[in-house]
């Protein structure tokens, strides 16, 4: 028995540490907040313990809770009082997420990144306005006969991309006149970081980086966040744009076409059941890559927590870790301030 090599040499303790190859520090994190305009009271959100829905007025203590535990930067979620079909709220001057935005640069240091996108704000939850179905499988959806589809009243109905282009492009300004230092579009209409760049460019926010929700996937992980923000489609689902889960060489073309459009920090979401997508990504672009640990890997965690079944610290801090050795360099997760904390 050759035992020349003993990789338990570098085990012990004193040692460990030294050759740790993964160090997770507060700022990797960004905490997402949730700002509700039709409450004047904090919501706790059930399926998400620690977390809540606050008021506007709020937004600035909520901030300065997330900088005390030394994590810098925090992405907003808005609520708006009100909802339309197009979405007419998200680019409001006086919107939730741009009052809020302003207040909490008037008040703190926090970076404040901002979610681009129409699916809080439409009044059938999808993630821009809606035209009749031209999704290749509208076809199918017309034969009634077919056993194998469940057929629903709105089946004819698919999102309009380019429509939705422009809205994206006037969220962004709005939100970057109000302060946001990083917008963050979570879409994934075809051609939206171009559209927000050129939108940005034209009135004079040149210095306002885009991070975009690159590879986002049609996750049922989201589940939570839809009870948060309010969010969920009214009829079907998000299959139409987001991508399908089975595709892995796919995120590369469609991560390719942000990077063409001058996206700043590409995005894989979900993160855990992902991270093949962010280590393909590490390797194939050298910009920053993002991960979302999101609600659902949030909720699953603190719900096995609960019951005992797990400890709840130990295996927040090892999901981290784990998405950052996987080549993630920001995480953004709703466990940023319990973890960062304690590091
Ligand atoms: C909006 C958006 C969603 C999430 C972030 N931005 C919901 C969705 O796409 O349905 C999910 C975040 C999470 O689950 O933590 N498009």
């Amino acid at each position: 028995m050759d035992l020349t090599h003993r990789p338990r040499r570098l085990r012990k303790d004193g040692i460990r540490d030294l050759v740790s190859e993964t160090v997770l520090e507060p700022s990797d994190f960004i905490a997402p907040v949730f700002v509700d305009a039709t409450t004047d009271e904090r919501v706790p959100i059930p399926s998400m313990p620690g977390h809540e829905r606050v008021p506007v007025d709020d937004a600035v203590a909520r901030v300065e809770e997330i900088l005390e535990t030394g994590v810098q930067a925090i992405m907003l979620f808005g609520i708006p009082h009100s909802k339309d079909a197009a979405g007419t709220r998200a680019w409001a001057d006086d919107g939730v997420v741009q009052e809020a935005t302003r207040r909490i640069r008037a008040a703190t240091d926090a970076s404040v990144v901002t979610d681009v996108c129409l699916c809080e704000y439409t009044d059938h939850g999808h993630c821009g306005p809606l035209e009749e179905g031209v999704h290749p499988d509208a076809g199918a959806t017309q034969d009634r006969t077919a056993p194998t589809h469940e057929h629903h009243a709105h089946d004819h109905l698919t999102v309009d991309n380019d429509a939705t282009l422009e809205s994206l492009g006037q969220i962004a300004v709005s939100h970057a006149e109000a302060g946001a230092a990083m917008v963050a579009p979570s879409g994934m209409m075809d051609g939206m970081v171009g559209a927000i760049r050129a939108a940005l460019d034209e009135a004079g926010h040149t210095d306002v980086a885009i991070m975009s929700y690159a590879a986002k996937y049609q996750s049922a992980f989201y589940g939570p966040f839809r009870d948060a923000a309010d969010g969920a489609p009214a009829f079907g689902d998000r299959r139409h744009y987001q991508m399908d889960p089975a595709n892995r060489r796919e995120a590369g073309r469609e991560v390719r076409l942000d990077v063409e459009q001058g996206a700043d920090v590409l995005m894989v979401k979900p993160a855990l059941p992902y991270l093949d997508i962010v280590s393909d990504l590490r390797r194939e672009f050298d910009h920053p890559i993002a991960a979302y640990n999101v609600s659902g890997e949030y909720a699953m965690l603190h719900a096995a927590g609960e019951k005992g079944w797990l400890d709840l610290e130990a295996v927040a801090l090892e999901s981290l870790v784990s998405i950052k050795r996987a080549g993630a360099d920001l995480i953004l997760t709703y466990f940023a301030e319990d973890v960062a904390a304690r590091l």
